[in-house]
């Protein structure tokens, strides 16, 4: 029993130290699996310090914020009042709305549309004319070359949802919308140029609108290349504020060469006269800085006569893209687990999702709500894949993505939405895939960056739905690691700053306010080149460490394994475990040793032991048999000896 003890202890202990090795491996390896999902320190908030008059300025600058809104006396019900301000300020029948892109290559080519004209007259004709001197323009003698212009078109409204705040029911019939292509400019050049003609009696703007060619592709001798990225914009007092903000930087700053609306701009919501409103509204800005559209949910606008989604951005923009435009009638998903924005819709080609590359730069833009054909082997997912295929990363060393929905937000509103979800399951490895730097989003009408996802390796997340629409800020948000600084009670825009190929950041700010820094949040994108060649290291680390932690298993357990067995056997030999004595010759003894005898009388008793006979013994006298043979020895003489 005594025997069996020791052997159960000796086990247990063994047991427990190769469980102690065991739970000490997975233990760090789960601590080094914990810490890369961790955002490094370097990805930190950069935002500037509360310190001086300003400490806690946050909370300061909400309270006098929300105060100023309130003096506005801003609410839907003024709407109709300031679009009928606007409506009235001027004529439908001279150029109105005039807004510049990029059109292909976007190096030297710009897109100018505008609206003039109102069926059922004839469209008036379409001319521009651009020269690199003012008074050219002023003159009348700017060029007409190179300049191609599509036939005007107009389109026809009428809401189809009466639950939208100005659905409206009668028809709405839309100007005559002209888009003229000016190609071969010179990169990088400043132009002045007037759209027209007037007509008799009416006076061109005084000022000839101008814009900046983009640098050529793979230019990093003509500095920082400045990028406005503005998204939900609406028509509000707040909207203003964003639209002046940027043209203040235009006046400022000459690196700011173009910009993006994310879409849900004129948040026209059933009156698409507000879609008329808002390109008066915006025409200051836009008629003088490139600027490059996408759908929102508020773009969607179903027809009721036609069944068809997204006409007025479909006739009123033009952007870069070469792929034959389709539409199909608009429709719901049923039963899906997400029943926001469970859409079915059709847009490919056209204005719906293009491409292009300015300077060190490769720009992405996505359609969120093209979500009839999603996923792999769509025409959206082709044109997604075979674009980041094709990007020359020594040229562009860097992609941004543009895009309604967001991926990666954690305000209350806007989660678990269908068409963003559907979206990211199929485009988000693709980012991954193909390191984009940067995504950036509107639709939560508030302000947040995230650390790149994956942590240390994917693209930094930027949602940016702060324009200025009507719907308010957004300002609950839930507590995410992947999360690195958000904002909900500011307005405002960001502006993506290329600097080399090896620096290029984002900078967030909020509108007008006298104690807010001119930047309030900022990021500089780690490249891509250098984060493959962190995740190549962090994977090889990985495994080496998890090969050390199988090694030291392995090696443990075999020595554990070892030590136990020669541990018994040699036990058996140096204290004379009895069971283990059995199994070498178990015929011959037992376990009924006497421990009073010395070894030799031990294993005498037990016929193993056979004494020395030093004296030959007489047979034949049988009376010597039983004699001691050493009782002769004083009998013997020198003689004998
Ligand atoms: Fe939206």
């Amino acid at each position: 029993m005594q025997t069996y003890i020791k052997k159960i202890s000796s086990q247990m202990m063994m047991m427990m130290i190769v469980l102690i090795i065991v739970a000490t491996c997975l233990t760090t390896w789960t601590t080094i699996h914990s810490v890369k999902m961790a955002p490094p320190a370097s990805r930190k908030l950069t935002r500037k310090p509360e310190a001086g008059p300003y400490a806690g300025y946050n909370k300061i600058i909400a309270n006098e914020y929300k105060k100023y809104v309130l003096s506005k006396k801003f609410s839907d019900n003024n709407h109709n009042k300031r679009n009928q301000r606007l409506l009235s300020a001027i004529s439908a029948s001279s150029p109105e709305q005039v807004h510049i892109s990029y059109g292909i290559p976007a190096i030297s080519s710009m897109v100018v549309s505008w609206a003039a004209g109102t069926p059922p007259t004839a469209a008036p004709a379409s001319s521009v004319h651009y020269s690199e001197n003012i008074d050219d323009i002023k003159n009348g003698k700017g060029s007409t070359s190179n300049v191609n212009c599509e036939t005007p078109n107009s389109y026809k409204y009428l809401c189809a949802r009466s639950g939208l705040p100005f659905c409206k029911t009668e028809e709405y019939q839309s100007p005559y919308f002209h888009h003229c292509t000016i190609s071969n400019l010179k990169t990088n050049t400043k132009y002045f140029y007037q759209v027209g003609p007037y007509p008799t009696g009416s006076t061109p703007p005084s000022t000839p609108f101008s814009f900046r060619t983009a640098r050529a592709v793979g230019d990093d001798g003509n500095g920082v290349l400045t990028v406005s990225v503005i998204g939900d914009m609406g028509q509000t007092p707040y909207s203003e504020e964003t639209r002046d903000a940027v043209k203040e930087a235009m006046s400022k700053d000459d690196s700011l060469q173009f910009g993006f609306i994310l879409g849900d701009m004129s948040y026209a919501d059933g009156d698409n006269n507000r879609w008329d409103t808002w390109g008066r509204m915006m025409e200051s800005m836009l008629a003088n800085l490139p600027t490059m559209y996408m759908v929102g949910n508020h773009e969607i606008e179903d027809d009721k006569t036609t069944k068809m989604s997204f006409l007025p951005y479909r006739n009123r923009f033009r952007m870069p893209s070469t792929l034959k435009e389709v539409d199909g009638p608009y429709a719901y998903f049923p039963d899906l687990p997400h029943h926001y924005y469970n859409l079915d819709l059709t847009y490919d080609g056209g204005s719906s999702y293009y491409s292009f590359s300015v300077g060190l730069a490769h720009f992405i833009v996505l359609n969120t709500y093209n979500t009839h054909l999603s996923g792999k082997g769509s025409p959206q997912y082709n044109f997604l894949k075979t674009d980041l295929e094709s990007i020359d990363r020594s040229k562009t060393p860097w992609v941004f993505v543009f895009m309604h929905g967001p991926f990666y937000q954690s305000n209350e509103v806007h989660q678990d939405e269908h068409a963003t979800l559907l979206l990211q399951s199929w485009a988000e490895p693709l980012f991954n895939q193909y390191h984009v730097d940067a995504v950036f989003a509107g639709h939560v009408h508030a302000y947040q960056r995230t650390h790149p996802i994956p942590a240390n390796a994917g693209p930094v997340y930027v949602t940016v739905g702060d324009g200025g629409n009507r719907e308010k800020l957004y300002d609950k948000f839930d507590t995410e690691t992947w999360s690195a600084y958000h904002n909900g009670d500011h307005y405002g825009y960001g502006n993506i700053r290329v600097y080399s190929k090896d620096k290029a950041g984002w900078y967030w700010r909020g509108n007008p306010d006298p104690n807010l820094p001119d930047v309030e949040d900022s990021v500089l994108f780690t490249p891509h080149e250098q984060r493959i060649k962190d995740e190549t290291k962090r994977k090889q680390d990985q495994k080496n460490v998890e090969g050390i932690i199988a090694f030291t298993l392995f090696f443990t357990c075999t020595f554990c394994a070892v030590f136990v067995i020669t541990y018994r056997y040699c036990k058996n030999y140096v204290y004379g475990d009895g069971n283990m004595a059995k199994t070498y010759n178990s015929t011959a003894l037992d376990d009924s040793f006497n421990t009073d005898l010395d070894s030799t009388e031990m294993l005498a008793e037990h016929g193993r032991y056979k004494s020395p006979d030093f004296r030959p013994i007489n047979v034949e006298d049988g009376s010597k048999n039983n004699k001691n043979p050493y009782d002769d020895v004083d009998q013997l003489t020198s003689n004998d000896i």
